[in-house]
């Protein structure tokens, strides 16, 4: 593998060769969604908060200067970070808050800050300043924040001020919607609650916990009070099981192939890729398991069955819970005897980029035959692929997707825009390169 710098836009290419095996083991970075969460609160919170494993996305880092604008104080050891937090008084930022190209600090922090009497303005790169917003603004004016968007997206301008408790359905399964509505609520006049027709991942509800507020779950009803307030934490990121789904799936592609991925995260919630993993001939062995406020943390090893892959049928809430490892799973689909159909995975077209259109794109571009559906695909199975010149898309998920789908090509593949990687997982051509047998 290699990697070249284009001079004019800092795009970088990687080649990826073909592998004969996948082995090793591997650590892989902190969890993206549970650093933001965590990264939010102790800014609110009183006290400092002492993080390890902390993700090394860019992402969760735009989160933290974030909270350095907002007041809180945040010093950074490698992936060990303190945050001391503003005890529940944000302060007046000095500037535009800068999101760059993550979705979560948009919108999560939208709720956070919403009840503080002050203006705050959300910005973003090109792709965050693409996405919807409105999702965000519905529920955060209901509860009385005044929310000004520009044709429904960023640049995102908050003006503050008390809020009032909100009954509230999630039209559409969205984490990001219900952690902005229980942020809100925690600070908001009232008991705030809140129902979702699909349990989408449920880190803000631990987190919240584990920074001593009280929620309930009845069912699928969340309620939260609202003046709450948040103590200091100490607490360890777990690794990140949407960034471990490329070496999952990367283990899938050879017979011999043995992966072990220790303290990684195992939240139910965000576990559903394990089940897919078994249904398509993947051995799982747990081989540790703990919780640490909340959350499953776990060592698990992956063979794969001797009678090869078989295929996979992705839709309804399975969809919404996969919906980060998609692109992944989309990119080994050729490679299975059966084929995988993916649909209700509509969202999929308003991520970081339209992903249903840059698979479909990617996957034809190395050969593959694909039907591209409004809200999935169809890939078929059997299929060999070559090497292409692929597009990310500045997509961090596309450019490791498409990573793992070289691995079994017939020739190198050339992603371009890889450095997008870095978003969520800086680290990944490298383990790649370790990990990958030639
Ligand atoms: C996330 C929720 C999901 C996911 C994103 C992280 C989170 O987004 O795609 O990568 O941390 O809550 P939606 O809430 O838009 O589904």
């Amino acid at each position: 593998m290699s990697s070249t710098m284009d001079q004019s836009n800092a795009s970088t290419t990687q080649i990826v060769r073909p592998a004969r095996s996948f082995q090793g083991s591997v650590t892989v970075p902190g969890d993206k969604s549970i650093s933001h969460r965590y990264g939010m609160l102790a800014g609110l919170a009183e006290g400092t908060t002492r993080l390890s494993n902390f993700s090394t996305g860019a992402d969760p880092h735009s989160t933290l200067s974030c909270m350095e604008a907002l007041g809180a104080k945040v010093e950074k050891d490698g992936t060990s970070i303190e945050v001391t937090g503003v005890a529940g008084s944000f302060q007046q930022p000095a500037a535009d808050l800068d999101c760059g190209n993550s979705g979560s600090t948009m919108r999560m922090l939208a709720g956070l800050v919403a009840p503080h009497p002050h203006v705050f303005t959300m910005i973003g790169d090109h792709s965050l300043t693409m996405r919807p917003m409105e999702r965000i603004r519905k529920p955060l004016s209901a509860m009385g924040a005044r929310i000004d968007l520009v044709d429904g997206h960023a640049p995102m301008t908050i003006h503050g001020g008390p809020l009032k408790a909100i009954d509230f359905e999630t039209p559409i399964p969205s984490a990001q919607v219900k952690t902005a509505v229980l942020f809100a609520g925690l600070q908001a006049e009232g008991t705030t609650s809140l129902s979702e027709a699909v349990r989408t991942r449920d880190h803000s509800e631990h987190a919240l916990k584990a920074f001593g507020a009280t929620l309930t779950r009845t069912g699928d009803r969340l309620s939260i009070a609202g003046g709450q307030k948040l103590k200091a934490v100490e607490a360890t990121v777990p690794g990140d099981i949407s960034s471990a789904a490329f070496f999952l799936c990367a283990a899938l592609l050879f017979p011999d192939s043995n992966l072990v991925l220790d303290s990684l995260g195992m939240n139910p919630t965000r576990a559903a890729l394990l089940d897919v993993i078994t249904t398509l001939g993947g051995k799982i062995k747990v081989l540790m398991v703990e919780e640490h406020h909340g959350e499953t943390i776990g060592t698990i090893q992956v063979n794969r069955s001797t009678d090869g892959l078989r295929g996979a049928e992705i839709t309804g809430a399975l969809s919404a819970q996969l919906i980060d490892e998609l692109p992944v799973l989309a990119a080994i689909a050729p490679y299975t005897r059966d084929g995988v159909v993916i649909r209700d995975a509509k969202e999929l077209r308003i991520k970081e980029s339209d992903r249903i259109a840059l698979i479909v794109k990617n996957l034809k571009a190395m050969g593959a035959e694909v039907t591209e559906l409004e809200d999935g695909m169809i890939v078929p199975g059997n299929q060999q692929l070559h090497g292409a010149e692929i597009d990310s898309g500045s997509d961090h998920r596309i450019a490791m997707a498409f990573a793992i789908a070289a691995l079994r090509a017939s020739s190198e593949n050339v992603i371009h825009g890889a450095e997008a990687a870095a978003i969520s997982f800086p680290e990944f051509f490298t383990f790649l390169e370790e990990l990958s047998k030639r």
